[in-house]
């Protein structure tokens, strides 16, 4: 039995799931990656020796796509991170200012998209937990899943949502061996966090390889010795 983890992280052509998909590989991983930008994934797959996938995790149509191509390229799966993530309006604006598109963006990718994914890839995530090499869907949080931060409405309410859908998955599928992690990694210098607030001084934030780093021992700590 090949013993390399195998591991899905959607969002690995920036940020933090660049860095995670580095620390991944670097731990002697295999990974599959998703992202919309042709380009930008081909060129990850290239230097990191990772499976490329172009795909919207927003976009019901492209979830089997995705789904299949992870278990084909992986042959199964031990780890889903759900990290690619929207803000809804960009610049932030106020709920009373927010277009309802840009709240069903901010849902569809943050939400649904994690959810659609999860449930398409269950079947081989079971697998895995069956065959004793464990099996964890971490999904990437925030504190504006909990605290409630003026102008980040659309996120903060997307974040909520998937913080209590995971700790309610945890619970369905304990039996079955998945675990659910929720995660915030904390304020990272990023293109997100630029977008998101563009007179931070980066010197003052988390570089994503540390937080990387933090979820790739969290990963490891929930996986059977
Ligand atoms: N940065 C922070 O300070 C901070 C703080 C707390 C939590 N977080 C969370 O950390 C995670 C990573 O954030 P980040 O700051 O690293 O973001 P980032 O630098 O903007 O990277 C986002 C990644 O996701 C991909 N992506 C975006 N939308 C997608 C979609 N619909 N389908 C597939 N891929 C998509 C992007 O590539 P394409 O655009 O090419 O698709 C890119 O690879 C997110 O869940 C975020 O909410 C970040």
């Amino acid at each position: 039995m090949d013993h390399a983890l195998r591991v899905a992280v959607t969002g690995g052509t920036s940020g933090l799931g660049l860095a995670l998909l580095r620390e991944l590989r670097r731990r002697g991983a295999r990974v599959a990656f998703v992202a919309r930008t042709p380009r930008a994934v081909e060129e990850v797959a290239r230097t990191h020796q990772a499976h490329g996938i172009v795909g919207d995790v927003a976009r019901k149509e492209d979830i089997h796509p995705i789904a299949l191509q992870i278990t084909a390229a992986l042959g199964g799966l031990d780890v889903l991170v759900n990290n690619a993530s929207s803000l809804g309006p960009a610049p932030l604006a106020l709920l009373a200012d927010t277009d309802c598109e840009q709240l069903e963006l901010a849902l569809a990718t943050n939400v649904l998209g994690p959810f659609r994914l999860t449930k398409a890839l269950l079947g081989a995530l079971s697998a895995s937990a069956r065959e004793g090499r464990g099996a964890v869907v971490l999904n990437v949080s925030s504190d504006a899943a909990i605290n409630a931060y003026a102008q980040w409405g659309a996120y903060g309410a997307s974040k909520a949502a998937l913080r209590h859908m995971s700790s309610i998955w945890g619970e369905e599928l304990a039996a079955e061996g998945v675990r659910f992690l929720s995660l915030d990694p904390g304020d990272m210098d990023t293109p997100l966090h630029a977008l998101a607030v563009p007179d931070a001084d980066p010197a003052t934030l988390k570089r994503p390889e540390a937080a990387a780093r933090e979820l790739a021992d969290a990963i490891a700590g929930a996986l059977p010795r």
